[in-house]
């Protein structure tokens, strides 16, 4: 069977080196791909298509039999409606469906009208009620514009002043273009984060195992957002009694409520959660894909074929799938290029990308092959990837691979994983 991947990221190369593995694959695309899917795997091969026209022309005339969307982009802008048009098998929601990610003012009124759990808000369009929003309110509160804005759009803001400069960027110097053309303004929360992803297909829900992103530059969750810095799962945080209160508060109402609402969800559901001291969860929002680099040490961890679940669920059958876990723990690094998440330096040779541990995987997110060199292509560079009973093993590992990786101006967090630490008390 042909399948066909769509995106460029490292969320993408964890995709494609998954789905390569079924035996039920000769050959996964991935379209465009990265320096990571263009080498080293004789059933991965990156493909360079435009548009959705080409790629609707290229899934029937090769044959593919799945595609996944990765990325959130093409899916707002519709492209299962259209492979759907063409009577042609995508797994992703649809473009109505994907609006809980593409719209958080979707979001939030879908949250308040299901009931699910979610801070406080209010939708401003003008920028003197805005104003007089915060000033009522207070700081800190986070200031959100409403569409896609690369993970860039979520201003918390410290001060008033910083929320008032936050919503004039956005509904005054047009900052975000049409993205902040309406501004989401919510209560600041606090506590710990998890990301809780799960596969539906519109009815039947099937829960991944839990993880948890790093959204700062910087060690102790210090300096400006990133579309995070590196991952690892199982995220302890989430036991099993939380694990039941977020399928039942969050996961099962927003996929009953989007099918009252007459937007079958179907695809990769993820729903970015704070926790407070009690276990209380709020939902800070959706995604409706994988998280990146949440995907990496995600699938990394999966046992049994990922590939017969994303086609049961494109047929409404995903109560007929399960999905194996490996014991232990994952954890993903990632690796970014100097000034991201600024304006990253690109185009650097990157060397020692050599990895001869089962246990260990170098995805690449912004990278690209030139000649017999893989070059930096992006801000998040690299996901360097471990696995081991154990979280501190996991860990060791990953430092020890990461370490060995060179290229000019590369920066990584040290201390992934360490929250989990506080949790677990393996580490010795
Ligand atoms: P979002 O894209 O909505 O998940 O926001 C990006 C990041 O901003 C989140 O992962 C949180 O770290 C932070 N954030 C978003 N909303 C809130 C909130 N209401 N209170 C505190 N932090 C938030
Ligand atoms: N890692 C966060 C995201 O993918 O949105």
């Amino acid at each position: 069977m042909k399948i066909l991947v769509i995106g460029n990221g490292g969320r993408e190369h964890a995709i494609a080196w998954k789905l390569a593995q079924s035996n039920l694959v000769d050959l996964v695309y991935v379209a465009p791909g990265n320096g990571g899917t263009a080498t080293g795997n004789q059933k991965i091969k990156n493909i360079n298509l435009k548009n959705n026209h080409e790629l609707i022309d290229f899934a029937k005339q090769n044959n593919i039999e799945l595609t996944v969307v990765g990325p959130e982009l093409p899916l707002s802008l519709g492209i299962v409606n259209d492979f759907h048009k063409h009577g042609l098998n995508i797994f992703g929601p649809t473009k109505e469906a994907a609006q809980l990610e593409s719209s958080k003012d979707f979001a939030k009124a879908f949250m308040k009208k299901h009931q699910i759990p979610t801070a406080d808000y209010q939708t401003f369009t003008e920028i003197k009620k805005a104003h007089a929003y915060i000033l009522e309110k207070g700081a800190p509160i986070v200031i959100k514009a409403d569409g896609l804005a690369a993970g860039k759009g979520v201003i918390v803001a410290q001060t008033e002043d910083e929320a008032i400069a936050a919503v004039n960027s956005m509904l005054a110097d047009n900052k975000f273009g049409n993205a902040g053309a309406r501004v989401v303004i919510e209560e600041f929360l606090t506590g710990e984060e998890a990301s809780f992803i799960v596969i539906a297909d519109g009815e039947n829900i099937l829960p991944l195992a839990s993880s948890q992103d790093h959204k700062r530059l910087l060690n102790d969750d210090l300096g400006p957002n990133t579309g995070g810095m590196g991952a690892y799962s199982p995220a302890p945080i989430v036991d099993d009694a939380l694990h039941e209160k977020i399928m039942n508060l969050v996961i099962k109402p927003t996929v009953q409520g989007m099918k009252q609402d007459g937007f079958n969800f179907v695809g990769f559901l993820y729903a970015g959660l704070m926790i407070d001291a009690n276990k209380n969860i709020k939902t800070l929002e959706f995604n409706c894909r994988l998280g990146d680099p949440e995907t990496q040490p995600l699938l990394f961890r999966i046992k049994s074929d990922l590939l017969p679940v994303l086609l049961n669920a494109t047929q409404g059958k995903l109560n007929e799938s399960i999905i194996e876990w490996e014991d232990g723990y994952s954890i993903t690094v990632v690796m970014a290029a100097e000034n991201y998440p600024n304006t990253p330096k690109l185009g650097d040779v990157i060397s020692q990308l050599e990895c001869n541990d089962s246990d260990c995987f170098i995805f690449h997110a912004g990278t690209k092959k030139v000649s017999e060199e893989i070059l930096t292509s992006g801000g998040r560079v690299l996901g360097v990837t471990a696995k081991a009973m154990n979280l501190s093993e996991a860990q060791k590992k990953v430092y020890q691979l990461t370490k060995q990786i060179q290229f000019k101006g590369s920066q990584y967090r040290t201390d992934i994983g360490n929250k989990a630490f506080n949790r677990i008390s393996e580490k010795s």
